[in-house]
């Protein structure tokens, strides 16, 4: 419920992309907002209020005149109500109307009555993200840049477009980004910008260990706590990479990943980028041993003689971090089954980190939920249990607060 309590307006200009906006409505209130939606004309010809009404729960406006509203003010009342507004998807024609402070109906209407911070503080801002679709010659069109520029400049925020085929047969820029994309936007938009300007470095997931071209040794880790890591650092403002052993996970939007099998491979990753960060967060399960050469060709089954594996140790990327002459703000993470406080400290102070972020290992690993301690040198915080996703952000959080205090 990413989006509770959030009332926003849901902005629908005329394009084909208007029938995707439908399953955004759907997206919104599944995560918990109160969606009002809002049409222009032209979209009413691609998809109908009642799709809309169905979706959200409330009927629809698409009309200045509506006499449902008791004091005719519709774009008065229903940007006053809202935490947001959103107009997915916004066409060439909206765009040049916001741009330039045209209110010929009621979308354009409310969106240049939305109330804007005063000098004082004292008016609740209403912002205003807009996600443009149209075909790619109308996105490239100087025109059109010079709106998009001009809607930049007014604090006004652009989710996507982004690139690919179109309705209209062509392939390009001017695609309105997808649903789940918009929300994630959207999500990254509301939360606090605790590490605007800052590095963060990330490791996640497993490492692979080969031992010949179809075998080897791994850990159980589904990367999902360091991916949400990634993705909390990059909803505070960082610009975050994120080098991640093999996982099936979607990169987080605005994050640069860089895939490894191996701790080698991950340690030559991390140390190329290391000192340049102001963050470094171990989350991943690095393999302790590798084995000393992975055979060329398939190890073909003997009876009877089973073969040794000679293993080597690999080396502690996050202790070789933490140790370089000017380390970023180091973070580990420490999974056990038992003596969680006391094998946690231990490894902050082997390893002469600040920060370790420990879980007691309950109810195996790779679920959606977690629970975990934070460790530093003057103890133990531990955090509320809850999604992956909220617990990064409060570990966030908290490393923003140890980032200050440096
Ligand atoms: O030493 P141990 O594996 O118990 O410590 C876990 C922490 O150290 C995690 O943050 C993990 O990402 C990091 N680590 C590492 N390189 C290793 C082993 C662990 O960066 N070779």
């Amino acid at each position: 419920m990413e989006l509770k309590d959030k009332h926003i307006v849901l902005g629908v200009s005329g394009g084909i992309a208007a029938y995707k906006a439908a399953e955004l409505t759907r997206l919104l209130v599944k995560a918990g907002a109160a969606v009002q939606v809002v049409m222009t004309e032209g979209a009413t010809h691609f998809v109908t209020p009642v799709t809309f009404q169905a979706l959200s729960g409330r009927t629809v406006f698409t009309d200045q005149w509506d006499g449902r509203v008791a004091n005719n003010m519709a774009h008065i009342d229903l940007s006053r109500e809202a935490d947001l507004i959103l107009v997915a998807p916004a066409s060439a024609d909206f765009l040049a109307k916001v741009a330039h402070g045209l209110a010929d109906d009621l979308l354009t209407t409310l969106v240049l009555a939305r109330p804007r911070a005063g000098t004082d503080g004292a008016v609740q801002d209403c912002p205003l993200l807009v996600a443009p679709a149209m075909n790619r010659q109308m996105w490239e069109n100087p025109a059109t840049r010079r709106n998009a520029a001009t809607l930049a400049a007014d604090g006004v925020t652009l989710l996507g477009p982004g690139c690919g085929e179109q309705a209209c047969g062509e392939t390009g820029d001017g695609r309105m980004l997808e649903p789940e994309e918009i929300v994630e936007d959207l999500i990254a938009f509301l939360q606090p910008k605790a590490l605007a300007g800052k590095k963060v470095l990330i490791t996640a997931g497993p490492t692979f260990e080969a031992i010949d071209p179809v075998r080897g040794i791994t850990n159980l880790s589904s990367g999902r706590m360091g991916f949400a890591v990634a993705r909390a650092a990059r909803e505070a403002g960082a610009e975050v990479t994120l080098v991640s052993g093999p996982v099936s996970l979607p990169t987080p939007r605005g994050v640069t990943r860089i895939d490894v099998a191996g701790a080698l491979a991950m340690h030559a990753a991390v140390m190329a980028r290391a000192a340049a960060q102001d963050v470094f967060v171990g989350v991943a399960a690095v393999a302790d041993y590798r084995p000393k050469a992975a055979a060329e060709h398939k190890i073909k089954k003997v009876d009877g003689a089973p073969p040794a594996i000679e293993l080597v140790e690999n080396p502690d990327i996050l202790a070789e971090v933490a140790a370089l002459p000017k380390p970023p703000l180091c973070v580990g993470f420490a999974a056990e089954s038992r003596n969680l406080a006391e094998y946690a400290q231990q490894k902050r102070e082997r390893k002469k980190i600040p920060l370790i972020a420990g879980n007691l290992i309950q109810h195996g690993f790779g679920g959606e939920d977690n629970t975990l301690v934070l460790f530093d040198a003057r103890g133990q915080t531990p955090l509320p249990p809850g999604p992956k996703s909220e617990l990064a952000r409060a570990l966030i959080r908290h490393i923003a607060g140890l980032l200050e205090r440096r």
